[in-house]
């Protein structure tokens, strides 16, 4: 059994040895669970491809809490027009406004951005990409690591490659037998969907995966964003794999006007669990439900997403009916993760 422990200054000072000596330390962010490693180290990298069981073509998204760190990850960092880097040459006298403006209001927080990278960034972590995702997450525990530790962290979600993202310790360590040395239990994530990951790699921002910040607070900040959808045919991002996010029980979003027509899939004796956004239809004879918020609130709804499939997941139903919701918002993102699943559990034996 992976060891879950609290925050303690003792086990912060232990994960972050544990990092420093290249091994896996999972820890909470605002988002989801991640599972970390030396960003700078290939070989601890390779440890989270292969506790994972994820692809090498997936890049990962480098953690970090200082800005000052995009000096060593970035390719011309993105810093404040006017400041020098140490150094000299290579560094100095880029600025991106679109990056600044977004890191001065949005980090930390669940906004990741992709900038071209250097050479100080393994291959491994960007999979061979000219850029790099980076975000400073949110979370005080997150953040009091990766200072301890001294090195950007990289870091997935702490979920096997394709399933439900972890958004409480518990959830990572039910998923992992072997492969990391310690949990760090920070509670429940309060975002509860992954970053919004923007790219800054071109001349215009592309949205490769909708998350935790609504792409409406984006526009108003910086403008029009293209959608990766329709700026090129394929994924640059794994997220947008139509099969991610996937619960081990078969899911269906109900789409149109929702939870009219619900009596039809309840046939014979299968049991079928509901996934409400506001409420659970009274007649439905519904083995489960869960509601993501009462009050329809979105940002609610996003923190109970994964722990109401994960509590799904875990009954043995033959099908979970998922609601759905406005594509607004936070609920893009929710929206997004629902229609993943439906297409992921569907591939499953
Ligand atoms: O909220 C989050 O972002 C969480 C927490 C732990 O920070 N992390 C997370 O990581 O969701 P992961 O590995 O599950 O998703 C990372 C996504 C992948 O779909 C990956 O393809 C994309 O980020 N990504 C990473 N580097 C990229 C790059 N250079 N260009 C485009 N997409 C990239
Ligand atoms: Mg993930």
């Amino acid at each position: 059994m992976i060891p879950v422990a609290p925050p303690t200054e003792e086990n912060l000072s232990l994960a972050a040895r544990a990092l420093a000596q290249g091994g896996l330390v999972s820890f909470p962010t605002e988002t989801v669970y991640g599972l970390g490693a030396n960003a700078l180290d290939p070989m601890a990298l390779a440890r989270i491809f292969e506790a994972k069981r994820r692809p090498f073509f997936d890049p990962l998204i480098v953690h970090i809490a200082h800005r000052s760190s995009l000096e060593i990850l970035c390719a011309s960092a993105p810093t404040r027009r006017g400041h020098t880097l140490p150094g000299g040459e290579g560094g100095t006298g880029y600025s991106d406004p679109r990056a600044e403006k977004l890191m001065d209001r949005f980090w930390p927080g669940p906004l990741t951005l992709v900038f071209p990278k250097s050479g100080a960034v393994p291959d491994l972590a960007t999979s061979g990409l000219p850029t790099v995702a980076v975000r400073m997450p949110a979370h005080p525990v997150a953040l009091e690591l990766i200072r301890r530790a001294g090195f950007p962290v990289a870091a997935p979600s702490a979920n096997p490659f394709g399933r439900l993202s972890p958004t409480t310790a518990g959830h990572v360590r039910d998923q992992f037998r072997e492969g990391i040395e310690l949990i760090l239990d920070g509670g429940p994530c309060s975002v509860g969907v992954e970053s919004t990951i923007l790219s800054l790699a071109g001349e215009t921002p592309v949205l490769l995966r909708a998350g935790g910040l609504a792409r409406e607070e984006i526009e108003a900040l910086i403008g029009p964003v293209a959608d990766a959808a329709s700026f090129q045919a394929r994924p640059q991002s794994p997220g947008q794999l139509p099969g991610h996010y996937a619960p081990r029980t078969r899911l269906r979003l109900l789409r149109g006007s929702g939870s009219a027509d619900l009596s039809g899939p309840a046939s014979g004796a299968a049991r079928i669990g509901y996934l409400g956004f506001r409420s659970v239809p009274a007649d439905g004879g519904f083995a489960a439900a869960e509601i993501l918020s009462a009050s329809g609130d979105m940002r609610e709804a996003a923190a109970n997403l994964f722990a109401c499939l994960h509590r799904l997941d875990r009954l043995e139903l033959d099908l979970i009916l998922a609601e759905s919701l406005p594509e607004k918002g936070l609920g893009l993102a929710i929206m997004d993760r629902l229609g993943k699943a439906e297409t992921g559990s569907a591939r499953d034996p």
